[in-house]
């Protein structure tokens, strides 16, 4: 088995051993995929073979990159086993997805969009902005810390009568998923439409669109081996059908005139303007390739992994993880903070000292922190590629660096500290205990780059 997973690994040219000798340990496949050499491929061929526009022109460039389009769609409607390939639109990410959904409902002042308590701003910033604009109203549904699901609290939250509903499928923050089918049967049983946000979900398991009724299902092609800015909204012909599209402009029409034009039929009322056909073509390659790797094998080899970094690493007194206790639960994501230790000095620290590459912050989900007074963790997380030698690394990372960091005064921690504001000054940059102490234990093999005053990060 293992020989199987190192050959998928030798097909991505950004794990290649580097400079200093050593393979980057990149946990970071949550906020971006890498991208195999089959992806690449696909792009260039695109641009060296076939390079026209897809829909208009009726020359040979033109009439291949047309065909291999519509059959990207077929392939993405067979990969979340959605209805019909006309009920996948090619947008630029999983944001501009919720966006098409969010914008493009015909809403009626006091409707109600419920979503939970942990949505990445991709998922909640629309919503804020269409109270004042357009009277809807934002309900929040408050989700377990342990991970269950609580169905009687969405039971109350759909009895005030709401109009959609909208979460994560999988979490960005700790991995843990929420129960499709179930929130998808009860959202109707109220008569409310569901969006759920895939992005954490499709690369590493399998979507039952159409089995399990769902309406819309937004989804980043960069988490799941494709180029950056493609992806898919995803949804019921008959729920796309309802939406106004947010973009107007051409191949959207059937015909016009100077005064009205006739929309053409979904999904291609949706994608105005030229389309990023090397990218739409390479992501299609890249599910094909996690068609071939297994998803019931990436989300085992995932779920194998997390289960050692988490054995190895929960003994760590002053170590808090996030999410569910069980890694098969969150089987691509491992969250954790530090008691007295910046978790931006901890990144640091990994990737100078280690070469291990993983996510610090708030992860896009600020209103979760700010809820909590926290400030921000690290996170891990795992996809096909990843190894066990990586999975080591992160291990011998965090426990140097917990040898060489000194616990935080009685009272304070890294994982609970003072509240933060909107543009709270990072502890780093405020100079702060954690920074000093990283800058004066720097680790194994630091070139001493001295970026720590240098890494804010907005998320
Ligand atoms: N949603 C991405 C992440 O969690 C950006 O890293």
């Amino acid at each position: 088995m293992t020989e199987k997973w190192d050959a998928i690994r030798a097909r991505f040219p950004a794990l290649r051993p580097r400079d200093d000798g050593r393979t980057p340990a990149y946990l970071d496949s949550a906020c971006m995929s890498l991208v195999p050499q089959e992806v690449l491929d696909a792009m260039e061929e695109y641009y060296t073979d076939y390079p026209g526009c897809a829909g208009r022109s009726l020359h040979r460039f033109a009439e291949e990159v047309s065909h291999r389009f519509e059959a990207a769609r077929d392939t993405f409607a067979k990969y979340l086993e959605a209805s019909s390939p006309k009920g996948i639109v090619f947008v630029r990410n999983s944001t501009e997805a919720i966006n098409v959904v969010g914008q493009g409902l015909r809403w009626k002042k006091g409707d109600r969009v419920l979503v939970s308590d942990q949505e990445h701003n991709s998922n909640l910033v629309l919503w804020q902005r269409l109270g004042p604009e357009r009277g809807v109203r934002l309900d929040i549904l408050r989700l377990r810390d342990d991970g269950t699901f609580d169905g009687d609290a969405l039971e109350t939250a759909l009895a005030r009568g709401v109009r959609l509903v909208s979460l994560f499928h999988t979490s960005n923050l700790d991995g843990r998923s929420l129960p499709v089918r179930e929130i998808t049967e009860r959202a109707h049983d109220h008569g409310a439409l569901v969006l759920f946000d895939g992005c954490q979900a499709a690369p590493h398991r399998q979507v039952h669109l159409d089995r399990d009724g769902v309406d819309f299902y937004a989804i980043s092609a960069h988490k799941m081996l494709g180029p950056t800015g493609t992806g898919v909204l995803a949804g019921r012909p008959e729920a796309l059908q309802q939406l106004r599209p947010l973009v107007a402009g051409g191949e959207t029409v059937e015909w016009s005139t100077l005064t009205e034009h006739v929309l053409r039929p979904v999904p291609h009322r949706f994608e105005a303007g030229l389309q990023n056909y090397a990218g739409v073509l390479g992501a299609a390659v890249g599910v094909q390739f996690l068609q071939s790797a297994g998803l019931e094998e990436i989300e085992a080899h995932d779920r194998a992994i997390n289960a050692h970094v988490t054995r190895e690493l929960e003994g760590e007194p002053r170590l808090r993880r996030l999410g569910p206790a069980d890694p098969a639960a969150r089987p691509s994501v491992f969250a954790f903070a530090l008691r007295g230790i910046d978790p931006h000095d901890a990144a640091l620290f990994l990737d100078e000292g280690h070469g291990v590459m993983v996510r610090s912050g708030r992860h896009c989900v600020h209103s979760w922190y700010a809820e909590r007074e926290l400030d921000g963790n690290v996170r891990a997380s795992f996809y096909l590629y990843t190894n066990m030698a990586d999975a080591d690394r992160l291990i011998a990372g965090v426990r140097e660096l917990l040898e060489r960091m000194p616990d935080a005064p009685t009272g304070t921690s890294a994982a609970k500290p003072a509240p933060v504001g909107p543009r709270a000054p990072s502890r780093r940059r405020a100079a702060g205990s954690s920074t000093a102490a990283a800058r004066s234990a720097p680790p194994r093999g630091t070139k001493g780059r001295g970026r720590a005053g240098s890494a804010a990060r907005s998320g």
